[in-house]
């Protein structure tokens, strides 16, 4: 069995996994670094992390046309309800077992103001084990926190990290996090979509790559890794 990771630019993330499909913070109208739209994604579950719009994107209308069942944080998940879809509520430190794998809430230290003003509750981030016992940390917003160290403890194989500073952990702090959480590989991510969050991410990889045991792998918008 393999584990596709795929990056659709800013904080949208694709994984592929025992079968299934799913599409993390699917911001694709209106992303200026999304490889693809949304019309052209087919996830069967929808992951979102916090209430921002860079975030929430087009969860709505991706679900409206797939059917996807969106997994997102209770007060999201009551928003997204109000609007007809199909939920399944978790919170931060809480885990279950979905049909492609055990997927644990993390902390996030960050916002999750809805677009529309609506409390999106606590920002997380994503733990997720596959069936074939590979994990995969998906830090999405949030700055450094000591608790990566706890997070590190349980053997990440995959960490995806953002650097893009000014909104999240910019490159100095995503070394810290690097090194806490001691995961096989790391991509970064949430960077040069915006004027504010420019960043050279080969020159952080290089770094990665110098100071800590973890690879550090740069992939484009569209381009996808095998874990
Ligand atoms: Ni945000
Ligand atoms: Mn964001």
């Amino acid at each position: 069995m393999s584990n596709k990771f795929i990056w659709y630019g800013h904080a949208t993330l694709g994984l592929e996994t025992g079968g299934y499909k799913l599409v993390i913070d699917p911001f694709f109208d209106g992303n200026p670094a999304a490889s693809t739209t949304h019309e052209a994604v087919d996830p069967d579950f929808i992951l979102v992390s916090h209430g921002h719009g860079d975030h929430v994107g087009d969860t709505a209308a991706i679900a409206r046309r797939t059917g996807a069942l969106i997994i997102t944080n209770a007060e999201i998940s009551g928003w997204c309800g109000h609007l007809g879809l199909k939920t399944h509520a978790q919170h931060i430190g809480g885990g279950y077992k979905h049909p492609f794998g055990y997927l644990k809430f993390t902390i996030a230290v960050h916002g999750s103001k809805l677009p529309d003003g609506a409390d999106g509750g606590n920002p997380a981030g994503f733990l997720l084990t596959t069936n074939d016992g590979k994990k995969i940390y998906m830090a999405q917003d949030t700055g450094l926190f000591s608790e990566m160290e706890l997070i590190g403890n349980e053997g990440v194989d995959l960490a995806i990290l953002p650097i893009g500073d000014n909104y999240t952990m910019g490159p100095d702090d995503a070394l810290r996090a690097v090194k806490m959480i001691r995961s096989k590989t790391v991509v970064p991510i949430h960077y040069n979509t915006f004027e504010v969050i420019q960043q050279d991410p080969d020159a952080w990889a290089e770094r990665v790559n110098k100071e800590t045991d973890t690879k550090a792998v740069v992939l484009k918008p569209g381009e996808s890794l095998e874990f």
